[in-house]
Order: structure tokens, then C-alpha cells, then sequence
């Protein structure tokens, strides 16, 4: 989704936004564009739509020198994928220019009156309203006008702004979205998030919600007197390598993305789980008699999975929501609550909202949260790093797959603070000990699954089903399939298929469905039948050893046998690869779908 860049310093600022956009341009976009000033305050502002190399190409043979620029690369929500609604934005005399990450609310009534005010509007955004409220305020001191502007804003906004004729300065401003200033030698910087600006800076600052910095060549006036922080990125190599997609990459990557959260917090002999991130909550976690999950796309689904894991074996009540929906639906809690957050990035708004009303109501947050110092990392009472390293793809995997791990982990210390026996503390620590070296031999069908994929691609439709635990890994499956090559895919339970969906089966309607040899084994079998009773061809995701099946379905795909608790795991590895490769097959951009952001910071 959109990210901001800002350089201020004495180097060529154009070379650096470049850099830093391409960094953010992971988060998904559709749009870019950059302003520099020369040192005469001259500005250049260049936007493209499509790829960065379409900027880059623009900027070439451009005369574009300067020591000052913000750029932005713009994920649309107000108005088409356009040159025009690119960023940044600029108000009638040219002066002033705008860079924006969130969504202003009020802009229709804001824009109406300043088109009374003679304001000419040339864009469909939402943004625009910024540039054009700022010049209406300006009377040399952009600071004193942003502040200004920013008093009859409604909504969530990251800026940075500058202007023409009060030269050598951004001024920076945040609410909800997130900012974040860098210290380099005699330079600032600023980013959406901190890959962008890693080589140019160790410290930072990160803007709190309502404030408004000005940021100069020598100074940081930061209104409260706060600390740099170190910077913290996340280590792991952000190259493809060997692989032609990071998705890819990242689907085989697996094995060691689930034993870096398990390092170190398995105490196999204890049947243990030591969680350091919680030690200081710990005491108050022995009491809590509910949990309330929030999260949104794939991090959902590992909520809804982890909803049978804590039910099963901590014995603690457990709701799942969407960030988007918890908190308009007036949820019940009370000082017996947590609220846990799961999130890649950490920046989605969505989430992060779910985190605020739970803080309002004075409520214990955690976080289950992969990027190192993000927003929801940082605004939560305590949490779970995943440490998988950085997920670029855009559709999670190698994240998922973690998230579904910490949560076991999750389950096993809250267990352990509870009723859970030593044997089954010890019996989940074993199994989860054993998960890295059954993916390795799982990732051995990759061949196979790549084959299934040519077999089916050309289907229009696909169900998922599973039951229990592999519910929600049905939906998973379905989100990836559908996200990656834009075929129409739902996910079921196997026991709902007969209360509706089974109407669309026949013959031309694949099912792919989850049935490893756990507790729901017979129930799914039954479902299965029901589908083949309807000439539905079926894709099985079987147990090792299930040689029985092969006589029901069209195609089985085998994975080890584990804990069924575990199984998500693994259950969804098939998943992912099939999603990735109908995607390949199917000519999609599956590291950068279409319309898909990676980092959803709007709400
Ligand atoms: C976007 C991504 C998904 C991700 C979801 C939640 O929709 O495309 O892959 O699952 O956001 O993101 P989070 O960073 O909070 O896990």
C-alpha cells in the first residue's frame, strides 16, 4: 500500500528516493512519483503509473538535482490508477507539494469549499484536499500552515510536505498511518517503514499520532524531546536468489522460517514453552478467562486456526475477528480479557484499530507479530516476535505457516499454566520440535503438486473444504488460490458443503479437500463421497500411508503424519504451491497481484 519517502541532507536526494521506493514497493502499488527541489527552489515533480521502471525511465534524461524530494508510490483508494492521482500532489500556484499515506475522510466537504474559494482541483483524490488547504493557510511558514490544514482533517494520515517559498524543509505529519524520521550524518529521512531507509540511517524516531515535525538540513524539531531509537530491521536476505519468485522462495523457505521462532522457547524436558516476550505479563496471563483474536486476510485464518489450538489445550474461551468488524461490533470486554493481535507487518490499520479499542477499554494486548519494531509490536502490552525473516510476496506464506507455530506455542504455555499435563506439554513440544524436518520432506512434492496444477489450471471454479483445524486452512487455501491466479475459489467446512454449496458441484467444479488421518477423518471421507456422488473431481490432502483414499478421489497429495493440532502446518504447504504454480501456469504476477497490497495501512 502507498509509501512515503522524504530526504533532506547533502547528497543528491533523487538516487536515495529511488532506493527507498523500490524498497516500499513491496507493500503494493500502482502509481509513482517524486519532487525535488534544486538549490534555486526550483521544483522537478515527475509521476508514472505502472511500474517504478516507468518512473525511473521518466527521470532519465531529466536534469533532476537537488538535496531535497519526497516521492511516494500510491496503492489507488480515491480515484483511478492515473498520472494525475499519483503523488504528491500540489495546490493551484505550484507551491506547495504533498505526499500522503491514509485516507482523508472529509475531503468531498473540504474540496467543496475550497472550490468555492476559487481552488481548482485537477485530481480524484482524497489527498489533493491537502495540498490545496495547506496553500489556503500558508503565509511563509509551512509548518504553521500544515498544523492549520491538519485541524480540520478527518481520517488516518501519514504526510510529508514542502514548499516552494519556505525552502530547505519537510514538514512531517501522522495519524493512525505510520512514519517514521531517520537520522543519517548531517541528513534525515523519511519512510513509511524502516528497510527504506536502512543504508542511510541507524536511528530513528517514530512519529507519534498527532504530531507535526519540521524537519531541516541540520535539525529535527521534534515538538516532545524523545530519544532516537536504534533502527531495527529484520535480518534475512530480501533477494530471490535461486528462485523466479519470492513467493516461491518463501514457500520453500519454510522449514527454517518455523525453526527460527521455535529456537530457543521448546524446553522439551519441561513440556514447556518459554515465551521471553511475555515474561512481564505472564502472572496477569494465569487469570485471564478470554481470548479475543484480531487480524485480518491470512493472519485471520491463523486466528480461526488458533481458536481450536487454545480452546483444546489451554481451555480458554477464544473469539476470532476481522480487524475490520471487532470493534463496530461492540465487543464484550472485560479486565479478564486479551485481546491478541496477529499481523505480518504490524502496520495494518485494520488490526491496529481492534488494538486501540481494547487499550481504551483498559484491556491486555499481545501481539503475534513478524516485522521487528512495527506499529502493533510496539503499541501492544507484550507479544511473540515470529522472527520468519521478511515475506516479500505479497500473499503470505512462509508468515502463515509461523503464525500457526507461535500460536501453538501459545497454546502449550497457556496450557501449561493450566491444566495441561506434563506428557501433552512434552508430547506438543516433541511433535513441534519435528515440524522443520517433515516440511523438508514435504517440500519433495513440489514436482508433483507443480503437475496437478498444469492438470487443473484451466478450472474457472474451486472449492476448499476441510473440517476442525483444516477449516480454516480450506479458506486459506482458497485466498491463496484466488489472490495468485484469479480464479474463483471458496473455502468450506466439509460439514456445510450439503446446506448449500454442493448445488454448484458437477463435473466442471474441483474440490480440493483436507483429510489427514486426524479425529474428523470419517466425517470428511462422508463429505468427499457427497461431492464424487455429483461427478465433482477431488484433489485429497492426505496422511501418509492412506493408501484407501486413492479409490475415492481423482488425486491425493500426501503429507506426515503429526499432532493434529500441528497438522495446518503442513496441510497448507500443498496449498500454497498449488496457488503459486496455477498462478505461474496462468501467466500472473504472483509476487505482485493485481490490486493486492502487502502492507494495508488504510482502514
Ligand atoms: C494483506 C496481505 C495479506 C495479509 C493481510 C494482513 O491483505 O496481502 O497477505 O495476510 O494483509 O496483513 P498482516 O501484515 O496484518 O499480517
Amino acid at each position: 500500500m502507498c509509501g512515503i519517502i522524504g530526504y533532506i541532507g547533502k547528497k543528491q536526494a533523487m538516487p536515495i528516493l529511488m532506493d527507498g521506493l523500490r524498497k516500499e514497493s513491496y507493500r503494493g502499488y500502482d502509481s509513482s512519483g517524486i519532487v525535488v527541489f534544486d538549490a534555486q527552489n526550483n521544483a522537478t515533480c515527475l509521476k508514472a503509473v505502472g511500474k517504478l521502471e516507468n518512473l525511473e525511465n521518466k527521470i532519465q534524461g531529466q536534469e533532476l538535482k537537488g538535496e531535497i524530494g519526497i516521492g511516494h508510490v500510491r496503492w489507488a483508494t480515491h480515484g483511478e490508477v492515473t498520472e494525475t492521482n499519483a503523488h504528491p500532489h500540489t495546490g493551484c500556484q505550484e507551491n506547495i507539494f504533498v505526499v500522503h499515506n491514509g485516507i482523508i475522510e472529509n475531503y468531498r466537504e473540504i474540496r467543496e469549499k475550497l472550490i468555492e474559494k476559487g481552488h481548482k482541483f485537477v485530481s480524484e483524490t482524497d489527498t489533493e484536499v491537502v495540498a490545496h488547504l495547506v496553500e489556503h493557510f500558508f503565509d511563509g511558514n509551512l509548518e504553521d500552515a500544515v498544523r492549520k490544514a491538519l485541524k480540520l482533517v478527518k481520517g488516518a494520515y501519514a504526510l510529508a510536505v514542502v514548499a516552494k517559498e519556505d525552502p530547505n524543509k519537510i514538514v512531517v505529519a501522522k495519524l493512525s498511518s505510520p512514519l517514521i524520521i531517520g537520522i543519517g550524518k548531517d541528513e534525515y529521512l523519511v519512510a513509511s517503514d524502516q528497510n527504506a531507509i536502512a543504508p542511510y540511517a541507524k536511528k530513528i524516531i517514530t512519529l507519534e499520532d498527532n504530531e507535526v515535525v519540521t524537519i531541516t538540513p541540520d535539525d529535527l524539531c521534534i515538538i516532545k524531546e524523545r530519544e532516537p531509537e536504534d533502527l531495527e530491521i529484520e535480518t534475512g536476505k530480501t533477494e530471490k536468489g535461486k528462485y523466479p519468485h519470492f513467493m516461491l522462495k518463501e514457500i520453500m523457505e519454510q522449514a527454517d522460517s518455523i525453526e527460527m521462532p521455535l529456537k530457543g522457547r521448546v524446553r522439551f524436558d519441561q513440556g514447556l514453552a518459554k515465551l521471553g516476550g511475555l515474561d512481564q505479563v505472564s502472572d496477569k496471563l494465569k487469570d485471564i478467562e478470554r481470548i479475543n483474536i484480531v487480524a485480518c486476510g491470512t493472519a485471520y485464518l491463523a486466528g480461526l486456526t488458533a481458536e481450536y489450538m487454545l480452546e483444546e489445550y489451554a481451555g480458554i474461551p477464544c473469539e476470532v475477528d476481522f480487524g475490520s468488524e471487532f470493534r463496530y461490533r461492540k465487543p464484550i470486554l472485560n479486565k479478564k480479557t486479551v485481546v491478541l493481535a496477529i499481523s505480518q507487518s504490524g502496520e495494518t490499520a485494520d488490526t491496529l484499530a481492534g488494538i486501540k479499542e481494547a487499550k481504551e477499554k483498559g484491556v491486555m494486548t499481545l501481539g503475534i507479530v513478524n516485522a521487528v519494531g512495527s506499529t502493533i509490536a510496539r503499541e501492544t502490552d507484550a507479544g511473540i516476535y515470529n522472527h520468519a525473516g521478511p515475506e516479500i510476496g505479497v500473499a503470505s506464506t512462509k508468515a502463515f505457516t509461523s503464525q500457526l507455530t507461535v500460536l501453538a506455542l501459545l497454546a502449550l504455555f497457556l496450557g501449561r499454566q493450566r491444566q495441561m499435563s506434563l506428557i501433552t506439554g512434552q508430547n506438543i513440544a516433541r511433535e513441534l520440535l519435528n515440524i522443520p524436518a517433515l516440511i523438508r520432506e514435504l517440500l519433495k512434492s513440489e514436482a508433483k503438486i507443480k503437475e496437478l496444477a498444469e492438470k487443473y489450471k484451466n478450472y474457472k471454479n474451486f472449492f476448499f473444504i476441510g473440517r476442525k483445524y483444516n477449516f480454516p486452512i480450506a479458506c486459506e487455501g482458497a485466498l491463496k488460490l484466488k489472490e495468485i491466479s484469479y480464479i474463483h475459489a471458496e473455502g468450506y467446512s466439509g460439514g456445510e458443503m450439503k446446506h448449500g454449496p454442493i448445488a454448484l458441484i458437477d463435473e466442471s467444479f474441483p474440490t480440493i479437500a483436507l483429510c489427514p488421518s486426524d479425529s474428523v477423518y470419517e466425517k470428511m471421507v462422508s463429505n468427499i463421497e457427497e461431492i464424487k456422488a455429483r461427478k465433482g473431481p477431488v484433489i485429497a490432502i492426505a496422511t501418509e500411508g492412506n493408501e484407501k483414499i486413492k479409490e475415492l478421489v481423482d488425486d491425493v497429495i500426501y503429507i506426515p503424519k503429526t499432532l493434529e493440532m500441528l497438522t495446518p502446518i503442513l496441510s497448507v504447504i500443498p496449498l500454497q504451491l498449488f496457488a503459486y504454480y496455477t498462478g505461474v501456469l496462468n501467466k500472473c504476477d504472483v509476487d505482485k497481484p493485481r490490486n493486492l497490497a502487502k502492507s494495508v495501512t488504510v482502514e
